[in-house]
């Protein structure tokens, strides 16, 4: 077994701040001790003075060559998780889909395929449920058993994703007896077509009228109602990619109320706004998600949200698509525009950043960034924290380090980056996944087929 010893930096956990030698072998951390008071030897040791040690990112929300709208998400789970490692990103849990009249078992299969043997850093599955039924209902019970844990449901995108609140009820009903979570994409769907098709019609068809259509209010809305749904079936409910302030104080009183109900946010809703999206010659398409950037003032309740644990998680929604051939599928028609953006590899500097400018502690980052969503869909103990058992996806962050982003240094499959041009104090240096090399000073030392797929516990946090 490879004994591989880490010294002399300062370990940031959820938990605490400590200087400490880290050894680890094999493929777990085997213990964690004062600098210098051990004689360990080790077969690589790795200096890490006047650096961070914090464990793995973990993105609880990824979708790798995901079908929208006519085309895919550029990145692969090859290149996405090669480009989530530069980022310091360790594991991901992707979403898994079930198409309409398919079994769940069969959008499974078809994304294990995607996946297997191809993946530089671990992954698990989440699974998005676009047809609710007597049988998938069942099914649910089966997966949660074998490590999909957690279901995602959306009030938005009718005649793709959508489900009725009917449908969404006996989801979460299920989910109450099985363990299951179910996962939330919050926004008033049938509502929003109507204001796509009136915006049209007007002429409105640039990029900045998909966030005018996509209106908070109904945002906050959906989010509203899934949590009543949520409430009558005795679930616990994970709003995902949470960008209202109007959506959050929802959750917020939802939480204030004693209700299981928790919430994600992603970088681009805490670093862009509108702003971006009314960039002139299109360029507004290469920020076009749902939910959609809001105007400025949002920000400053998501990071109050994130330091009140009224949001707990915070994920990227990776979902890339190349500016040229992907998002000019909607010019002249914003609603033609595939939603998504890249980011996977940028989430963890960007909440280093946020540590730098003050709007969150060092642990918090490493909480809302690594611990909690690893608690949050079953992975934690294994993942998510620096301790003897866990598994050794250790990254060396330098915080001295400065760096600026951009798609011509990225590696993500993507031909633009949403934060192109923005300096960041601090960066990765070292990345350990199960205790190999992934990443260092600038290489990649990884391989497609080194990430193993993860069978997940129900959530360590909800109930
Ligand atoms: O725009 C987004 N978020 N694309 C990915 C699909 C989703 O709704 O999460
Ligand atoms: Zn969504
Ligand atoms: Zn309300
Ligand atoms: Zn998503």
């Amino acid at each position: 077994m490879t004994r591989t010893l880490i010294t002399g930096g300062l370990v940031i956990t959820a938990a605490e701040e400590v200087h400490a030698d880290v050894l680890i072998e094999g493929s777990r951390i085997a213990a964690l001790a004062t600098p210098g008071t051990q004689n360990w030897t080790a077969d690589r040791v790795v200096d890490a003075t006047g650096k961070y040690v914090i464990p793995g990112g973990v993105d609880a929300h990824t979708h790798m060559e995901m079908p929208f709208g006519g085309t895919f998400a550029a990145d692969s789970f090859e290149s996405g998780t090669r480009a989530a490692a530069w980022g310091g990103t360790t594991t991901i849990i992707d979403f898994a889909i079930q198409s309409p009249g398919q079994s769940l078992r069969t959008g499974l299969d078809a994304w294990h395929a995607k996946a297997d043997g191809k993946c530089a850093i671990d992954y698990g599955f989440h699974m998005i449920l676009s047809d609710v039924n007597e049988s998938s209902l069942k099914e649910m019970d089966g997966l949660v058993a074998e490590g999909i844990s957690s279901f995602k449901l959306f009030t938005a995108y009718p005649g793709v994703f959508y489900s009725d609140d009917g449908k969404i009820l006996r989801a979460m009903q299920r989910a109450a007896g099985n363990g299951g979570l179910i996962m939330m994409h919050a926004e008033n769907g049938l509502a929003i077509d109507v204001l796509v098709e009136q915006a049209l019609a007007r002429g409105e068809t640039d990029p900045r009228y998909h966030g005018e259509v996509r209106k908070a209010l109904l945002e906050a809305e959906a989010t509203h109602r899934v949590i009543k749904l949520a409430q009558v079936a005795g679930a616990p409910v994970y709003v995902v990619h949470v960008s209202a302030r109007e959506a959050l104080a929802e959750i917020a009183r939802a939480r204030t109320e004693g209700l299981p109900v928790f919430g994600e946010t992603c970088p681009q809703y805490l670093f862009l706004s509108t702003d971006n999206l009314a960039e002139p010659d299109f360029e507004g398409a290469k920020y076009v998600c749902s939910t959609p950037l809001r105007p400025r003032e949002h920000q400053a309740a998501l990071w109050r949200g994130l330091r009140t644990n009224d949001l707990q998680v915070v994920s990227t929604d990776h979902c890339p698509f190349c500016f040229t051939g992907q998002k000019e599928l909607g010019r002249g028609d914003f609603s033609k525009i595939p939603n998504g953006l890249p980011g996977v590899e940028n989430r963890m500097d960007l909440l280093h950043q946020a540590v730098v400018d003050g709007h969150i502690s060092r642990r918090r980052w490493i909480e809302i960034a690594c611990a909690t969503p690893a608690r949050m869909f079953g992975l934690y103990g294994r993942k998510g924290t620096i301790a003897p058992g866990a598994d050794a996806d250790v990254v060396i962050y330098d915080p001295a380090a400065e760096q600026t982003i951009s798609a011509a240094t990225h590696h993500m499959a993507v031909d633009y980056s949403a934060y192109e041009g923005r300096r960041i104090a601090g960066r990765v240096k070292t990345v350990l996944s199960r205790g190999e090399v992934v990443i260092d000073r600038g290489e990649f030392k990884g391989r497609p087929g080194h990430g193993v797929y993860l069978a997940r516990s129900t959530s360590q946090y909800v109930r």
